[in-house]
């Protein structure tokens, strides 16, 4: 079974990411034949990159470390649910990418973002070149939720549409046709 993590990359207190990820994840569990896991950066408590040698070496030292690489490597493909602080990703995500490196390799990536105007899409724009780096493969598919805060009802929930629905299953849908195939690669990979 295919494996799909959802990365959470804000831990601000009021956070609007819990909602854009909570959404993202009940599309992708209409999906048959996946496991879909949501992933809290802020339960993962990761204190600022600790580890003496770089992750390229993987010879991590410290428990965090090997308990967010296992979390990883599990992964057969990502969702990252993205703020975007200054034009650029949260201080969180991308401490969390840097502590690893080739538990993200052949992995398929795509991604949700919001914010003003731009809806996230600077950050986005940030996050695909680092996915290069880390040799993951970049879905051209994105959703973004441009002035969020114009589309919350009364109780504060954002008001998902229809055409973001089947955006969202489009979007997987990719997603999944890429992991499955990577998967099968890194297998043959494994194996050499
Ligand atoms: C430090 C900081 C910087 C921000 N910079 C931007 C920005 O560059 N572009 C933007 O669209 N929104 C920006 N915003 C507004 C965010 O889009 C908005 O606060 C959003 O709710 C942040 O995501 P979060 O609530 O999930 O943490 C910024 C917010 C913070 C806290």
């Amino acid at each position: 079974m295919l494996n799909i993590k959802i990365l959470m990359g804000s831990s601000r207190p009021g956070r609007f990411n819990i909602q854009p990820s909570q959404w993202i994840y009940e599309q992708a569990k209409k999906i048959e034949d996946l496991k879909v896991e949501l992933v809290d950066l802020k339960e993962i408590n990761l204190p600022f990159l600790d580890e003496p040698v770089p992750p390229s070496l993987r010879k991590y030292s410290k428990d965090h470390t090997i308990r967010w690489s296992k979390i990883i490597d599990e992964a057969d493909g990502f969702v990252f649910v993205t703020p975007e602080y200054n034009h650029g990703i949260s201080a969180v995500l991308k401490n969390a990418i840097d502590y690893l490196w080739y538990e993200w390799h052949y992995k398929p990536v795509c991604y949700v973002s919001y914010g003003s105007y731009a809806a996230g899409a600077r950050a986005v724009e940030q996050l695909r070149e680092i996915a290069g780096e880390c040799k993951m493969y970049d879905l051209r598919d994105q959703i973004l939720l441009p002035n969020y805060w114009e589309n919350l009802g009364e109780n504060g929930q954002y008001k998902f549409s229809d055409q973001q629905d089947k955006l969202a299953s489009e979007m997987l849908k990719q997603l999944v046709f890429w992991a499955k195939g990577m998967k099968e690669l890194r297998g043959k990979l494994n194996n050499q």
